[in-house]
């Protein structure tokens, strides 16, 4: 069998190198087809080599090319936020299979997405969906009672005696368990990570929001459980090592030998779970909310979070200020429906309004 033709959107990310080290250990059956670089270079060699940033109509049209190709099998979608909603569409709809680390793509127009991705599905990166999938293979749907996220918390849930108005971009970028993006880590410490992968997981695995609970796991050892009918619970447990859930992504319904170290029974000793406390990160709730109102309200959820996002990294809102800004721009978000157009178009009035509001 010749080796899965690969093309890496986000290559010099973090999942993209990591992409691109499973890519390269498994010579045999995989084979780097393409790929995509921001502002930084991988140094690497493919059919396709595309330079840029999405938006830019020369970049667009070489991704669109490079995903609709023929001899491409697999697109691994690993830029962040909404611009990798249009390649990830291109992708499914030509017929490929699309491993997703990029979950503002789900949180954004969730149900077109699966649409386009019909019975293949789509292959999720994010650790916690990974544990999921893994957890419901050869599982029927009506014997799921429920999903339970983990989430390590971040960098802040252990220290309830700090003033979230005050700490810095640099503690807030210093994940305890993850070494990631800054966007996702930003993310991860306001809980707003756990709110889109709550709609996330919602679209991928077609389980009612209300039916999709939070639990803050300090370890990170447990990447997500599921709750069956009969009281039993199903959980995926390794490192943090985003390494597992890709090689998982890539080789499925296969596993890749020794895609990470194994893990000893001992180091699993000392496992806690605790209650999300919501009136210190309201932002699962936000999400559950905005998921629940439908139509271009997880959109406006997302925009407004990428925005506020880059307006704390870059100094303009205080961390406490990043929820504040997206539950502004939810509320006076007029609504909208759930076409393409229409969640784009959602998507563009929330960016609008933090701009033309002052709300950052
Ligand atoms: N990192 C993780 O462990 C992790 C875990 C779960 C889910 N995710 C999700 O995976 C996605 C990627 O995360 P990451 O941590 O890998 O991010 P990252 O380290 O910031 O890397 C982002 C990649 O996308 C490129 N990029 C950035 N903006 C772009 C744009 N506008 N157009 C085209 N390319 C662009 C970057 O290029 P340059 O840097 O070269 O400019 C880089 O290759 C996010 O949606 C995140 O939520 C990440």
């Amino acid at each position: 069998m010749r080796p899965l033709n690969i093309a890496v959107l986000g290559a010099t990310g973090s999942i993209g190198r990591q992409t691109l080290d499973v890519i390269d250990r498994n010579p045999a059956r995989f084979k780097l087809f393409g790929l995509s670089e921001g502002v930084r270079s991988t140094n690497r060699k493919a059919e396709y080599l595309v330079h840029g940033h999405a938006g830019e109509p020369e970049f667009d049209a070489q991704v669109e090319a490079m995903v609709t190709d023929p001899r491409c099998d697999l697109v691994v979608v690993a830029i962040p936020g909404a611009r990798a909603l249009k390649p990830t569409m291109s992708a499914l709809h030509a017929g490929k299979e699309v491993a997703l680390a990029t979950k503002e793509v789900l949180v954004m127009a969730g149900a077109l997405v699966m649409k386009a991705a019909g019975e293949r599905g789509i292959r999720p990166i994010d650790s916690e969906h990974s544990a999921i999938w893994q957890c419901l293979w050869g599982e029927e749907r009506k014997n799921v009672r429920g999903l339970i996220i983990t989430a390590s918390g971040g960098p802040f849930w252990a220290h309830p005696e700090l003033d979230l108005d005050q700490v810095t971009v640099e503690q807030a970028l210093n994940h305890p368990k993850w070494s990631m993006g800054p966007k996702v880590t930003i993310d991860s410490a306001t809980l707003m990570n756990k709110g889109l992968e709550l709609i996330e997981a919602h679209h991928l695995f077609g389980i009612p929001l209300d039916a999709i609970s939070v639990c803050i796991h300090p370890q990170s050892v447990i990447h997500s459980l599921v709750e069956f009918i009969d009281g039993s619970l199903k959980a995926q447990l390794g490192r943090p090592d985003m390494r597992l859930p890709i090689a998982v992504a890539l080789a499925y319904p296969d596993r890749l030998p020794n895609a990470v170290p194994p893990t000893s029974p001992r180091e699993l000793s000392g496992l806690e779970f605790h209650d999300l406390d919501e009136s210190r990160f309201p932002s699962v709730q936000l999400a559950r909310q905005a998921a629940a109102r439908s139509g271009g309200h997880p959109a406006v959820l997302n925009a407004a979070n990428e925005e506020a996002v880059n307006a704390f990294l870059g100094g303009d809102v205080p961390f406490s200020g990043i929820v504040r800004v997206v539950e502004r721009a939810l509320s006076a978000f007029p609504g909208g429906g759930g076409t393409l157009e229409e969640i784009l178009e959602a998507d563009r009035w929330a960016r609008a309004y933090i701009r033309e509001n002052s709300v950052v």
